[in-house]
């Protein structure tokens, strides 16, 4: 690829070099010489590359990027460049309260200053934990100087008694075995502790490997990167090669939006499928693409992926684990399975090395056909994502390969009426009245319940908590029902593997119809046409709106922080990717 800038074209000349300002330039100059720097490392020849750095101790699952970026600087001073650090908002799944997706666009505002208001010519995206890696990805979206993602890696496997433990997935598993009386809590702790035996994020095909796995899907990482665990040798030696590639990236001008086009977000959902992505997936692609002035919806995600067969084996969906997953061949490997039966839409799209997809992942074999199915054994056909609509919301999202085989055969597989489902609603106002009255009997919660969670999108429990994936009461638990259908206006967490209808939009605490959702409601779910039905007279759900007004609409619990209260009124809903409001409308700003 040819050099498109000069060293006289660079950014960071504004600050370092600039004859204009000569009094600013010897300012900025001085302050970042203090450290140590010199005139040659700064405003001459050298690009400067951030370090978009996510890893710290409150951030456990990116903790291992301080150590990772030791190799990330050796590649970009290897390759001509300078470094600068630079800190990104903590943002961790686990310990984030009330939840870490609140933060995802705080990181990105943030993130959005630091590049855009200092020298900067590129940066490293360390991506990692589930929300990492779209707030770095939507702030290099919206500031669009070169980037490239780094993934930390995923943990090692888990293994309790022989058996492999996934992250996440193993705590939906343990608390069925408490609730059963299988386990206490002391076993309850070793058990979930097991799954997470080393640094790294989840092992699991949760959200963590899902957008890790579609960062390298779009384009943005090197590729075989999104799948190497985070203690391996060759992490260690892909920091070192992603460092000296942004450095040339400045140099041929390579900008997130020359990668991240309408192609490769086809692409990325269709590997999506393939890989048997978190529906997390849909809401942070949506918003990185509106970042750039693309246009992506739901629909988008059932018309592209849905008819893509499931090829990857691993947890929640499968058996498998991270480490199994690069050893047989990791992103690359699906991709090229894909490309061999012309499943994957556009292998001409751009990539950050320079080539297109196709020419990264051709002849990457699955080295264990197990682990990475091939197209003639998937573990499951059409395994995308259903949008569904219908009276009860506008836009929601199913995913089809974590519907195990003992519920279809339960509900859907009525020769009378494939492939839908008839019930009644028991409805629960946030995780905290689930948790409370599950196990009351007086619900009367029976095998033909429907699960509703109302109170949990973004105004509501502000972020959206990952909570619509409800265990049955424990009595029916106990009878061999271990799924029931969940419908709500929250999240599921990627490593669940509950047959749920997801981030339900418009959600009850914007006025959306879930919010007079009464107990007891017959509700029809059609996976052929996509409908949730709440079948009531159309009068008798006036007449509840009615009433909703009157009482002051769905209750909006008190913000506890000058953020939260920023981000209830300037987020948007799921379906839209939860955007705030108008940042949008600001592209390629750093060309400005
Ligand atoms: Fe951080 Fe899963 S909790 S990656
Ligand atoms: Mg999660």
């Amino acid at each position: 690829m040819t050099q498109k800038k000069k060293p006289s074209d660079l950014r960071s000349r504004q600050w370092f070099n600039n004859p204009e300002e000569s009094e600013l330039t010897a300012m900025y100059l001085e302050r970042y010489m203090n450290y140590g720097l010199t005139r040659e490392e700064l405003g001459m020849k050298k690009p400067i590359i951030a370090i978009a750095q996510t890893g710290s101790d409150l951030s456990p699952c990116n903790r291992h990027h301080l150590e990772l970026s030791k190799r990330l600087r050796d590649g970009i001073i290897s390759a001509g460049g300078t470094v600068m650090e630079i800190p990104v908002h903590p943002i961790q799944e686990t310990g984030k309260r009330p939840t870490a997706t609140l933060d995802r666009n705080l990181a990105y505002l943030s993130l959005v200053e630091s590049l855009f208001g200092y020298p900067i010519d590129g940066v490293v995206l360390n991506i990692g934990c589930d929300k990492t890696t779209p707030a770095l990805l939507m702030a290099a979206a919206t500031v669009n100087i070169p980037a490239i993602a780094f993934s930390v890696g995923p943990m090692l496997n888990g293994w309790f008694n022989g058996k492999r433990t996934g992250s996440g997935t193993i705590v939906w598993t343990a608390r069925e075995m408490l609730a059963r009386g299988e386990i206490d809590e002391s076993e309850l702790i070793d058990l979930i502790a097991s799954s997470a035996p080393s640094t790294g994020f989840c092992n699991t095909m949760g959200t963590a490997s899902t957008m890790n796995s579609l960062a390298e899907a779009l384009g943005m990482q090197l590729p075989g990167s999104a799948a190497i665990p985070a203690p391996y040798r060759e992490r260690g030696q892909m920091a070192y090669a992603t460092g000296k590639r942004i450095v040339d990236m400045v140099w041929q001008d390579l900008k997130p939006s020359d990668i991240m086009t309408r192609k490769s977000f086809e692409n990325a959902i269709a590997v999506n499928s393939a890989i048997g992505g978190s529906t997390n997936a849909p809401i942070h692609l949506n918003a990185i693409a509106a970042h750039l002035g693309l246009e992506l919806n739901n629909q988008d995600w059932q018309d592209i992926g849905y008819d893509i067969p499931l090829l990857v084996n691993l947890q929640p969906a499968g058996e498998y684990l991270g480490e199994d997953y690069h050893h047989a061949g990791g992103v690359p490997a699906v991709i090229n399975e894909m490309m061999a039966h012309d499943l994957l839409p556009h292998p001409d799209a751009a990539t950050v090395n320079g080539a297109s997809i196709g020419e990264n992942c051709a002849n990457t074999k699955i080295t264990n056909t197990d682990v990475i199915r091939p197209l003639d054994n998937p573990l499951q056909q059409k395994a995308g994502f259903i949008h569904m609509t219908g009276n009860v919301f506008d836009s929601a999202i199913m995913k089809s390969s974590v519907i195990s085989a003992d519920f279809r055969a339960r509900y859907l597989e009525n020769p009378d009426d494939p492939n839908a489902l008839q019930g009644t609603a028991i409805v629960f106002d946030g995780p905290e009245h689930f948790h409370h009255s599950i196990d009351d009997p007086a619900l009367n919660i029976t095998e033909n319940s429907i699960l509703f969670m109302r109170g949990t999108g973004p105004l509501g429990y502000p972020g959206a908590a990952e909570v619509v994936n409800m265990r049955p009461p424990n009595y029916l638990l106990k009878a061999g029902i271990d799924a029931l259908p969940c419908i709500g206006d929250g999240r599921q967490s990627g490593t669940s593997g509950s047959p749920s209808i997801l981030n339900a939009s418009p959600e009850a605490a914007a006025g959306g119809p879930l919010a007079i959702i009464q107990n007891g409601d017959p509700i029809r779910i059609d996976l052929n046409t996509g409908e949730v039905l709440l079948q009531i007279p159309d009068t008798e759900i006036e007449a509840r709106f009615e009433k909703l007004v009157r009482d002051g609409g769905y209750p909006i619990p008190d913000s506890q922080t000058p953020w939260q209260q920023y981000f209830r009124a300037l987020s948007g809903p799921l379906s839209d990717g939860m955007l705030l409001q108008d940042a949008q409308n600001y592209q390629n700003i750093a060309a400005k």
